[in-house]
C-alpha cells in the first residue's frame, strides 16, 4: 500500500507538503498541488485518518443523536446535517437515542468513546443526565430542534450535572430550533378568522421545548383572536400517532366538541386523521384541520393540508456550521440559532382552492418571522 513518502517522493515534494495539499492547512502553488494530487492517483493513495488522529487528536467526525429517524422531520434534518458535514471534510457516526432518556445518555457516550469532534443532539423530554455527560466531559455540543433552558435544568436537577455549572451564569451548548410559538399562533388565528371558536390543540410530549412553545403558541393565537381558553380543548397526543388518535377521540367525545383542529407535528396529524375517519367525519366540512409540520404527501390528502412548513434541512445544515463554528473558537459565547418557519396555506382550513393558483408550487407565505433571529442563551 502506498505511503505518504511514497506520494512525497513521486511528486517530487516533501512530506509536508503532501500533507498541507491533503489536509487544506496551508495554501501551496497549483503547480504542486497537482502533481501531488497526480501522484496520489497514480499510486492509489488513501489517507489513513486513524493515524492522522493519533496526531491531531481530532477525528474530523461528528456524533449525531435524533430520535425517530424514520420520521419525515428528523430525516430531512439528517440530510441536512450529513450533506453540510460532508461538504465540510467531516463523516457522521449517528444513533437513535428513541426519546428515552437513559438510552440517549448511552448511545452519547458510545460516540463520545468514539471521539468524535463534536456532537450534534435533539435532546429527549429529561436529559438532565445527558447534559450532564456532555458537560463533566466537555464534549462540543449543539442541541438541535429542542432547546434546553439551563435555568430550568439547574431548578429541577435531582443531583448529578446540569446544563450550567454552579456560579457560571451563561451555558456552554449552542443551539439550532425552528420557531414554534408564532407559526401556531398563525394556525390559530387563521382558523379564527374564519370563523371556528372552538379550536383544539393536539400537542407534543411534555417537557419538549417544542411542545411547550406550541402550546404557548396555541395560547397567544386564541388570545389574539379573542377566543376563551378552555383547557378541555388542550389534549397531549404525545408526539406521535397513536397517541394522537386517542386525543383526538377525547376531544371529538367532548359535549361541545371543537370545530376546528391544530395538531401539533406531522405523526400526530396522521393519528388525528384516522381518529376523524373512524368517527366519520370529513375534513373540512365537518371539522377544519391546520397542522405543524409540512411533509411531502401533504398536498396528496384529499383535502390538502394547510401546514407550518419546518426549514428542517436548514436546520441540519446550521447545526453543522454552528458546530464547526464553536470547533474552531472554542470559547465563543454559546447561541442559539431560531430559523423561521413558512405557512403553507392549502385546503384543509375550509378555505377555497383559490381559482387560478396552480397547485404546486405552493401558495406559501414568505418565513413568518422574516430574519434569521440569533440570540445569545441566558441561563
Ligand atoms: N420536533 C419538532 N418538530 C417535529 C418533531 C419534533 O420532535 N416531530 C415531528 N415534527
Amino acid at each position: 500500500m502506498a505511503t505518504m513518502a511514497d506520494v512525497a517522493r513521486s511528486a517530487g515534494v516533501s512530506v509536508a507538503t503532501v500533507s498541507h495539499v491533503l489536509n487544506g492547512t496551508r495554501p501551496v502553488l497549483p503547480h504542486t498541488r497537482q502533481a501531488v494530487l497526480d501522484a496520489v492517483d497514480a499510486l492509489g493513495y488513501t489517507p489513513n485518518t486513524l493515524a492522522r488522529s493519533l496526531v491531531t487528536s481530532r477525528t474530523r467526525s461528528i456524533g449525531l443523536a435524533v430520535s425517530a429517524i424514520s420520521n419525515p422531520y428528523f430525516t430531512e434534518i439528517l440530510q441536512g446535517v450529513e450533506s453540510a458535514a460532508l461538504e465540510a471534510g467531516y463523516s457522521l457516526l449517528i444513533a437513535d437515542p428513541h426519546d428515552d432518556p437513559g438510552h440517549e445518555r448511552k448511545v452519547v457516550q458510545l460516540l463520545h468513546e468514539r471521539r468524535v469532534d463534536g456532537m450534534i443532539v435533539a435532546p429527549s423530554a429529561h436529559p438532565h443526565d445527558l447534559v450532564g455527560y456532555l458537560r463533566r466531559h466537555a464534549v462540543p455540543t449543539v442541541f438541535l430542534d429542542r432547546v434546553i433552558d439551563a435555568g430550568v435544568l439547574n431548578a429541577s436537577a435531582t443531583g448529578g450535572g446540569t446544563g450550567a455549572v454552579p456560579g457560571e451564569s451563561a451555558p456552554w451548548y449552542d443551539q439550532v430550533c425552528a420557531d414554534s410559538a408564532d407559526p401556531t399562533a398563525r394556525l390559530v388565528t387563521h382558523l379564527a378568522g374564519l370563523g371556528h371558536r372552538r379550536i383544539g390543540l393536539v400537542a407534543g410530549l411534555p417537557g419538549l421545548s417544542t411542545t411547550d412553545e406550541r402550546v404557548s403558541g396555541y395560547q397567544d393565537g386564541l388570545s389574539a383572536a379573542g377566543l376563551a381558553h378552555d383547557e378541555r380543548l388542550l389534549v397531549s397526543g404525545n408526539s406521535e400517532s397513536a397517541g394522537a388518535e386517542q386525543a383526538t377521540a377525547a376531544l371529538l367525545a367532548l359535549p361541545e366538541p371543537p370545530t376546528a383542529l391544530v395538531t401539533a407535528n406531522n405523526a400526530m396529524t396522521i393519528g388525528a386523521l384516522r381518529a376523524l375517519r373512524r368517527h366519520g367525519l370529513s375534513v373540512p366540512d365537518d371539522i377544519a384541520l391546520c397542522c405543524f409540520d409540512d411533509f411531502a404527501w401533504a398536498d396528496l390528502f384529499s383535502p390538502r393540508l394547510t401546514a407550518v412548513a419546518q426549514p428542517s434541512r436548514e436546520l441540519g445544515a446550521q447545526a453543522v456550521q454552528v458546530l464547526l463554528n464553536r470547533l474552531d473558537e472554542p470559547r465563543r459565547p454559546a447561541r442559539t440559532v431560531r430559523l423561521p418557519c413558512t405557512f403553507v396555506h392549502r385546503t384543509s382550513c375550509g378555505c377555497p382552492e383559490e381559482p387560478g393558483r396552480s397547485r404546486t408550487p405552493e401558495h406559501t407565505d414568505s418565513p413568518m418571522s422574516s430574519t434569521l433571529s440569533e440570540k445569545g442563551t441566558t441561563s
